[in-house]
């Protein structure tokens, strides 16, 4: 399924779009849709666009996962001790 705009509604409730919650989870590092609703206010009306909260909140795990590996594999020595 392809991503959803930036400029698209997420919440409308709280007149939050897609843009601003990868922002904040991006900048957070946030891993719940409870941080996103602290950070954005998204979600904080009839909680229906939490399963979109949740699915960007995973999204964001599995890039950062992603981007994890590929430094690892670049830098195999970091974060070794000894
Ligand atoms: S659409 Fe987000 S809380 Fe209602």
């Amino acid at each position: 399924m392809p991503e959803a705009a930036d400029d698209k509604m997420l919440c409308y409730c709280r007149n939050v779009r897609y843009g601003v919650v990868r922002k904040v989870i991006a900048e957070g590092d946030l891993r719940s849709p409870e941080q996103v609703t602290a950070a954005c206010s998204a979600g904080s009306g009839c909680r229906s666009c939490r399963p979109e909260i949740e699915e960007l909140i995973a999204e964001h795990r599995r890039r950062h996962r992603g981007l994890l590996r590929w430094l690892r594999r670049l830098f195999p020595s970091a974060g070794a001790r000894g």
